[in-house]
């Protein structure tokens, strides 16, 4: 086996500082915080002002992660992965303006569009580019601004989204180094498609020749089947990853999941046997954040110590495709954020 292995060099995340609590909610929308609560684990979510799009989010977040790598950051990043939903513009992609306004210059740059796995659908993109030697860093974002594409009227949606931004820095090393991605697992079920949607706006419904619907801009959503299907999926996916790398269960320091909602956490906690205080967490103060979420999560935790050098973290994640996918890492001997 190869003994190259994309390392982790920087970590960054920004939150637009505005926050909309579930009694704001409550005022507009036929719910309640006790059932935001209860149901999801979420406090408050972070949403942009006006005129802030995706790109401004993962500018900050590519920024402070870039910051963070310190000698591997700048000048050792050659390529950028921007994983969104979210994209400023159907085109051209958002990396490379957000490679251009980072002060990159002419590096690699693109997007990977995987719903809500779309961060772990980027890193391993990053790790099979340093892999290949096709590039020497690469900086991965997972940025939305998912408050766009929310339909203020459905309560199913409002209440769980929002806004935000997260980045790492990768560069080409060994496996046996603290930081080491060691192994990925991505799987995907299209059959699953109509069950997390933006129905409107693509090629598909331009070429059904009618006008969208105003409401078939927004995301709609089966909650309860997406439920089930998240944790079955990132618990499948997640020993599949462990199988690659050879970790068994309790070997597991971290378990970094896609932050949709706490009981999914818990319910992915319970099938893989590991215990609900290893799962990181975020969700309460900043929702569901879609791509963004794990890297944010990341940023949460390491700014509260809660990683220590050689730590094995496990990343899944699931979302709109329907799509999914695992991540194996060791945690880096310096500090990160
Ligand atoms: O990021 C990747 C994609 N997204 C996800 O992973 C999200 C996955 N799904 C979920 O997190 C949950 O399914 C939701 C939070 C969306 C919904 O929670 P649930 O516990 O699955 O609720 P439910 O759909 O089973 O609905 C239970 C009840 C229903 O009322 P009745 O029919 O029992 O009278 C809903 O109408 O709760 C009602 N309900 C609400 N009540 C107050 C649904 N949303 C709300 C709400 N406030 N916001």
């Amino acid at each position: 086996m190869s003994t190259h292995a994309a390392v982790l060099t920087g970590l960054g995340g920004y939150l637009p500082p505005r926050t909309v609590t579930n009694e704001e909610l409550s005022d507009r929308l036929d719910t309640s915080d006790e059932w935001i609560r209860k149901r999801t684990g979420i406090r408050q979510r972070h949403v942009v002002d006006p005129g802030v799009a995706t790109g401004d989010l993962a500018v900050e977040a590519g920024h402070r992660a870039l910051k963070s790598a310190g000698a591997q950051g700048w000048n050792a990043v050659d390529m950028v992965v921007v994983a969104t939903t979210t994209p400023d513009h159907p085109l051209p992609g958002t990396a490379p303006n957000v490679a251009a306004r980072l002060g990159l210059g002419p590096v690699a740059a693109l997007d990977v569009q995987a719903g809500c796995s779309g961060f772990v659908y980027a890193l391993a993109t990053a790790t099979a580019a340093l892999a290949a030697g096709h590039a020497e860093g690469v900086l991965v974002i997972g940025a939305e601004v998912f408050s766009n594409v929310l339909n203020p009227a459905d309560r199913t949606t409002a209440v769980i989204f929002g806004d935000g931004a997260g980045a790492i820095v990768l560069r080409a090393g060994d496996r046996d180094e603290p930081g080491a991605v060691l192994g990925v697992d991505l799987g995907s079920d299209g059959t699953g498609l109509e069950l997390a949607t933006i129905p409107g706006g693509g090629a598909r419904q331009r070429a059904s020749g009618r006008q969208p619907r105003p409401d078939e801009g927004y995301v709609q959503m089966n909650g309860k089947e997406i439920f089930l299907q998240a944790v079955r999926r990132m618990a499948a996916s997640s020993s599949a990853v462990l199988g690659k790398v050879g970790w068994s269960v309790d070997q597991i320091d971290h378990v970094v999941g896609h932050q949709a909602n706490l009981r999914i956490l818990h319910s992915l906690a319970q099938q893989l046997g590991v215990d609900k205080r290893r799962v990181v967490s975020h969700i309460e103060s900043a929702g569901n954040t879609s791509a963004a979420s794990i890297p944010l999560a990341l940023a949460d935790a390491a700014a509260r110590s809660r990683f220590r050098p050689h730590d094995r973290l496990l990343l899944t994640a699931f979302g709109a495709g329907l799509t999914w996918g695992s991540a194996a890492l060791t945690w880096p001997q310096t500090t990160l954020v």
